[in-house]
């Protein structure tokens, strides 16, 4: 085959010859580097390779049911259905999104009866869930926030406030929130820290559940950090990725945010659906700047667009538009209530039948701190060396921090999870 080309096309071969080595040589790519892979993904992919049947996975951070499966939550198949039957066109969303969405969803989180609500003072607008709220507020504090060009995370936190922020040419620096030694709130380290920042530092806030600690403020803890912002003068990023799944309440969850409204903060607020409404993959989320008058919304609203038209143009509605049905309708919002409560509760539920299983295993740490955290995470106190052995030995897998996803727990693998987390701290 090879020598009847050479002979009767000669050129047909050295033109595909030429490609040939044009491929061989060079590739436009050539030069980028392998990026180092999600450390949660990567845990993802071992549990998947492990064919133990006791496997357990609890690096990811989503709900899981008792029977360790993926929940939809009926009050989101009731709206879906409800969608349906309107028959709704798929025409685009304006750039900020649906605004009966967004002015919904601010209520939630401020309180309906809050005056910035009242007084339309919520420069909101649809995100792509919680990372795109992040983002949008990280792009509008670098653009406009006249201070500073760096942010004060929690140290540690969720991972991905990091890139977020330096995605925007906004620079981390840290405050200290865990403290190894108790397992708990170093509450005294964050003042200190949050104190010596120069005025009008941004700081960003976890309002509830945070992550990855699972190690909240207590209500009167946030209001003397509130004074000392007030005090210093610093900005507060509130990220609430967890409103309702971290007490059940979320009245409860949305303490922080509401009490820092009260003392006269113009906060920035970012929500998300995903958790509280099981609604990962549906990106649905909220982003709002309080505003001191309704002219600085507008002022604010025409940047916030300016921001996400050429990012993305405008958000996708079928998230948002179930998030309004619950919202809106009375019945179902009550029963949605309940639903989030249930979530909460397994959580709660099985933190503590895996601390008191430790306890009977003869377990002679203090492991308090697994009933004490709140939400999806607990820190668990494990050292790296300790998580490999749990992977390698017992095939339970969770972020080498020590982190594990409570749930990813259940009724009928808590056993075993104690029983490895017993052979490998004893
Ligand atoms: C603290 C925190 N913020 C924000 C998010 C964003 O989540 P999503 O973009 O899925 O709404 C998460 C998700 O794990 C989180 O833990």
């Amino acid at each position: 085959m090879f020598s009847k080309v050479v002979k009767e096309s000669p050129a047909l071969l050295s033109k595909q010859y030429g490609l040939f080595m044009l491929y061989r040589e060079a590739s436009i790519w050539e030069k980028v580097p392998m990026g180092p892979p999600d450390t949660i993904l990567g845990i993802t992919e071992a549990f998947k390779k492990d064919k133990d049947p006791r496997k357990i996975n609890l690096g990811a951070g989503t709900y899981r049911d008792d029977n360790g499966k993926p929940y939809v939550l009926p009050t989101v198949k009731e709206a879906e259905k409800r969608i349906m039957a309107k028959n709704m066109n798929k025409e685009y969303a304006p750039i900020a999104g649906i605004s009966e969405f967004c002015q919904l969803a601010a209520g939630f989180a401020f309180g309906e009866d809050s005056p910035v609500l009242k007084n339309g003072l919520n420069a909101s607008a649809q995100a792509l869930s919680g990372t795109g709220a992040l983002r949008l507020g990280s792009a509008f504090l670098s653009s406009f926030y006249p201070h500073a060009k760096e942010v004060y995370l929690p140290a540690p936190t969720w991972g991905n406030h990091i890139p977020v922020f330096k995605h925007c040419g906004i620079n981390v620096k840290y405050y200290k929130y865990y403290d190894k030694q108790t397992v708990g709130l170093d509450f005294k380290g964050l003042m200190s820290d949050i104190m010596g920042f120069p005025d009008h530092s941004i700081l960003l806030l976890h309002a509830c559940a945070h992550n990855p600690t699972g190690i909240d403020l207590k209500p009167e803890q946030w209001k003397e950090l509130s004074a000392l912002v007030k005090k210093k003068k610093h900005f507060p990023f509130f990220d609430m990725a967890y409103q309702g799944f971290a007490s059940g309440d979320p009245m409860k969850d949305a303490f922080a945010v509401r009490q820092f409204v009260d003392d006269g903060h113009q906060i920035i607020l970012c929500q998300s659906f995903a958790k509280n409404m099981g609604l990962y993959g549906e990106r649905a989320g909220n982003f709002t700047v309080v505003c001191k008058d309704k002219e600085e919304v507008e002022r604010v609203m025409s940047q916030i667009k300016i921001i996400i038209r050429p990012m993305y143009s405008n958000p996708p509605v079928h998230g948002a538009r179930i998030v309004l049905e619950i919202l809106s309708d009375q019945k179902l919002r009550s029963q949605w209530m309940q639903e989030v409560k249930g979530m909460a509760d397994r959580i709660i539920g099985v933190r503590k039948k895996l601390k008191d299983e430790l306890a009977k295993l003869g377990s002679t740490r203090n492991w308090n701190h697994i009933t004490d955290q709140i939400g999806m995470f607990c820190f668990t106190g494990l050292t790296p060396e300790q998580v490999d052995r749990m992977a390698k030995e017992f095939h339970v897998y969770l972020t080498r921090d020590g982190r594990i996803s409570v749930a990813g727990v259940s009724s009928t693998n808590y056993q075993y999870l104690a029983s490895a987390m017993h052979a490998c701290t004893k």
